[in-house]
């Protein structure tokens, strides 16, 4: 597979996910109010790629859809955000660059960057349930919608992920160990990005289940090639601190393969991933070259 440099076009998908996420903070913010309200409003805001929004109206639209899932989509990167303000405490990777500037605690503070990172959940279950049914979607697949959002952020997910992360700092971790942490940590919420879009369109049994494998693939791709950019890219082209993970020590796919063998891996991932959207017949152009940034992309 040729390696791609450059980035597809996601700018019209990232305008409507901005305009999203602005509204949901017009709209919900303002009663939580400062400091929690602020802080909560500079991490959403922030600069970042919009990837799992990006994966919500992709798949969207691969399996018919056709109303305004940006408010869903947004949603989901509200528990993306959430996840980079808890990642950078002083308790858990300790950073004070994010998305191009100070992480949200050297912004506010500790307790305020915590608080904010705590109401960023509720935010986006309530902001995922109203999206769906502004969606039109019947309560039973609502529901599942937002299910499939909190299951993929906790204990079994996301969160799980996090502290296995954290206890695996220092530790020579074995590549299944390694592999559950990333899938954990990173890849269930962008599989289920890509669940969530499907869901909302609703796909069939059989193109979902192809979905979602190409999710499980693109999603561990996608913390492999950041345990690869922490060494192979500066801080400025990240806007986060580069070298973070050999200096915590954590358990990384370059360290246990090789730059170059962690790369091969994570091409791999996005060939069967592309592979199984193919089969299905559900394989559209954006959806394969958004897997293939994934894995060329430089922050
Ligand atoms: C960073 O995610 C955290 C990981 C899960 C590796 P992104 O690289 O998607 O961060 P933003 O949203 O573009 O800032
Ligand atoms: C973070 O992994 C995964 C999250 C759930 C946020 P990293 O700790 O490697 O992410 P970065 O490199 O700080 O963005
Ligand atoms: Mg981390
Ligand atoms: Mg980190
Ligand atoms: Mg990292």
């Amino acid at each position: 597979m040729p390696a791609i440099s450059t980035a597809p076009d996601f700018s019209a998908s990232r305008a409507r996910v901005a305009h999203a996420l602005d509204a949901l903070c017009d709209r919900r913010l303002p009663a939580i109010g400062a400091p929690v309200g602020d802080a909560m409003r500079y991490s959403i805001t922030g600069e970042g790629k919009r990837l799992r929004a990006v994966l919500v109206m992709l798949t969207y639209e691969a399996c018919g859809g056709s109303g305004d899932v940006s408010p869903l989509a947004a949603a989901v990167e509200v528990v993306h955000a959430y996840s980079l303000v808890h990642d950078d405490l002083p308790c858990m990777d300790d950073d004070d660059l994010r998305r191009g500037r100070p992480t949200v605690h050297k912004a506010f503070g500790v307790p305020v960057a915590t608080a904010a990172g705590m109401a960023m959940v509720p935010l986006a279950a309530q902001a995922a349930w109203e999206a769906t049914r502004s969606l039109g979607l019947d309560a039973d697949t609502s529901s599942e919608i937002v299910r499939v959002l909190m299951r993929s952020s906790g204990a079994g997910g996301m969160i799980g992920g996090q502290l296995l992360d954290l206890e695996g700092e220092g530790q020579n971790l074995s590549y299944d160990q390694l592999e559950r942490v990333h899938r954990c940590k990173t890849g269930a919420l962008i599989e289920a990005s890509v669940e969530i879009g499907a869901r909302a369109a609703r796909a069939n049994d059989a193109d979902l289940e192809a979905l979602k494998r190409y999710g499980r693939c693109i999603g561990l791709a996608f913390q492999i090639a950041d345990d690869v950019l922490d060494v192979t890219a500066t801080s400025d082209e990240l806007g986060k601190t580069a070298g973070k993970d050999l200096a915590f020590q954590k358990s990384t796919y370059p360290a246990l393969l090789g730059i170059d063998g962690a790369i091969a891996r994570a091409e791999a991932l996005v060939q069967e991933g592309c592979a199984a959207l193919a089969d299905a017949g559900v394989l559209t152009p954006s959806l394969m070259a958004t897997a293939r940034y994934i894995v060329a992309r430089r922050s």
